[in-house]
């Protein structure tokens, strides 16, 4: 029986500068989702990438003294060397300047060209070049980018338009009858309100003053919008309209991650030419919410603080990609700043987790270093802790599901904070102390054990090392490599009881050691 597919894409980035927290975030919370429908044994497709045309690329790399390829060149290093560093595990690295896609882009103007969708025009209105956005004069807000709040140009030049107005009517039955097709629903509310109810006009799809996109067949003087040229990503990476095999095995995307600022060309444009295209619609549009930063939307002038690369090096990648999807509802903003990474790490990470785990292992090696005895006296309070971490099995799926990252950890640090109370109430450093408590101390350290075996597999999409670390010091990797990869499955999580009497635990250094806080916050003054 073939396997269900899951094909998840990220927005490909502006490769004009360094990358920050807040693409990181966007892109950590796609491979989470990629790697949990991984372990539930989905064939997945997990596409990201650079887009690296506009008129935004061309300034910037004139500014450098340099031509728009070879800037991109050099930046395109970086962002994948990033993304090995956040373990980010795309299965497809798209760029915009690659051959197939400029060849794909080409196609599909052509295609739209010949069945009348594109005629052309002169387009005379405004140009916001950071958003790569036309705007007319009514969708300014005080003159200004609605979407960014910063100066837009005034532009004059031949343009071809799509049609997009004809596909008002089928975008309106898309959102009526697919009341999922956006989420959150909240942000499928923006896109009626603001912009079917208001009425969509045709579309400038191509530009004619400056040169650095991919030319139209039918017009060598005019080259793709940038955000057309973009938005084909998502079909030319699986080999769009030339070497269709990919396409084939996973198009319509099951979700485009996006952040809301770009909401409307992925749920309002994208659908449009895919319908003038006859192709599939993708079944989901997610809009995330924005790290802010002192209030403001992050970029670079903002400092050290925002680069990924420090973070990682500092507190270290499971720490950063466990606070950036537990720290903020997804859906929503989210004020990012370092201090609260801290607290975050030294709270949930080093007390909560890191203490769990260090006592359990050392309570098992001081009274146990052979392996559990089988006589085991097993009473209620053991089954609580045990069913309620049968109840987090299916808390975790669903949040899962509806890609409520902030939840699903919330469920599993409830199990958490739940065994270190079981600690408390079963005081097995008292029963420690006796000869005739010993089966009910097998029995205390034992649930426990079983419980940080399967917290360690629901972490896995999220955590990097720390899955593995677990279960070195649980003895299970020690126990051969086929039983810690049955042990990794996340079926064996759903079931309690797999932890075996014969596991050795062995001790390991704290997993996530405490920060002091106010030591690094003055070390981060420094370094801005
Ligand atoms: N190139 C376009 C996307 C084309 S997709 C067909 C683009 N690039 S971008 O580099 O400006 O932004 C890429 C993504 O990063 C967007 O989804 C954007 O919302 C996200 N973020 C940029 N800054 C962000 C934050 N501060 N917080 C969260 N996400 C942020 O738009």
């Amino acid at each position: 029986m073939s396997r269900e597919k899951f094909y998840i894409t990220t927005p490909i980035y502006y490769p004009s500068d360094d990358l920050h927290i807040g693409h990181a975030y966007c892109s950590v919370a796609a491979d989470t989702m990629a790697k949990y429908k991984r372990l539930r044994g989905y064939d997945v497709f997990f596409l990201t990438g650079t887009d690296e045309h506009g008129q935004k690329i061309e300034e910037v790399a004139r500014e450098r003294g340099l031509e728009p390829q070879e800037f991109v060149d050099r930046m395109v290093v970086k962002i994948k060397d990033l993304w090995k560093l956040m373990h980010v595990d795309y299965d497809g690295f798209i760029r915009t300047t690659d051959p197939k896609h400029v060849k794909a882009v080409q196609d599909i103007f052509v295609r739209l060209h010949e069945n009348g969708d594109i005629y052309e025009g002169v387009y005379e209105g405004w140009y916001c070049t950071p958003c790569e956005s036309f705007w007319t004069e009514s969708q300014l807000v005080d003159g200004m980018c609605p979407d960014c709040g910063r100066p837009v140009e005034k532009t004059r030049e031949k343009s071809y338009f799509f049609r997009l107005s004809k596909y008002e009517d089928r975008l309106r039955e898309l959102f009526s009858e697919h009341s999922d097709f956006v989420e959150p629903v909240s942000r499928a509310h923006e896109m009626i309100n603001n912009f079917l109810e208001v009425g969509l006009e045709d579309l400038a799809v191509s530009r004619s003053n400056f040169s650095w996109g991919i030319p139209l067949p039918f017009d060598e003087e005019s080259i793709a919008y940038v955000w057309v040229d973009a938005l084909s990503n998502y079909i030319s990476a699986l080999g769009y309209p030339f070497d269709p095999e990919l396409f084939d095995r996973y198009w319509p995307a099951d979700v485009h991650l996006v952040g809301k600022e770009i909401m409307r060309f992925h749920s309002l444009i994208w659908p449009a030419i895919l319908m003038a295209l006859d192709l599939p619609l993708p079944k989901k549009v997610f809009g995330h919410g924005w790290l802010l930063f002192e209030g403001g939307k992050m970029s670079k002038s903002k400092g050290n603080v925002v680069d990924p690369t420090i973070l990682v090096e500092r507190y270290g990648l499971d720490a950063l990609r466990y606070f950036l999807l537990r720290e903020f509802p997804f859906g929503s903003d989210g004020n990012y700043s370092t201090e609260a990474l801290i607290k975050r790490s030294n709270s949930d990470l080093s007390n909560d987790l890191g203490n769990l785990l260090s006592r359990v292992v050392a309570m098992i090696k001081q009274s146990f270093p052979e392996g559990f005895p089988a006589e085991k006296d097993f009473a209620e309070i053991d089954a609580e802790l045990t069913a309620l971490a049968d109840e987090t099995v299916t808390k975790v799926e669903r949040h899962f599901e509806k890609m409520e990252f902030s939840l699903v950890l919330e469920s599993i640090w409830r199990l958490i904070s739940q065994s270190n109370k079981y600690i408390d109430l079963t005081t097995p450093w008292i029963l420690a102390k006796e000869e005739k408590s010993r089966s009910r101390l097998a029995a205390v350290l034992y649930t426990l054990a079983d419980v940080l075996r399967r917290v360690a597999v629901w972490l896995s999409p999220f955590m990097v090392d720390t899955p593995a670390k677990m279960r070195e010091q649980l003895g299970i990797s020690a126990a051969g490599s086929e039983t810690d990869a049955e042990l990794s499955s996340w079926e064996s999580a759903a079931e309690s009881g797999l932890y075996r009497d014969d596991f050795i635990v062995q001790k390991g250094q704290a997993i996530f050691p405490r920060i002091d806080l106010e030591a690094e916050m003055k070390a981060l003054e420094k370094l801005d």
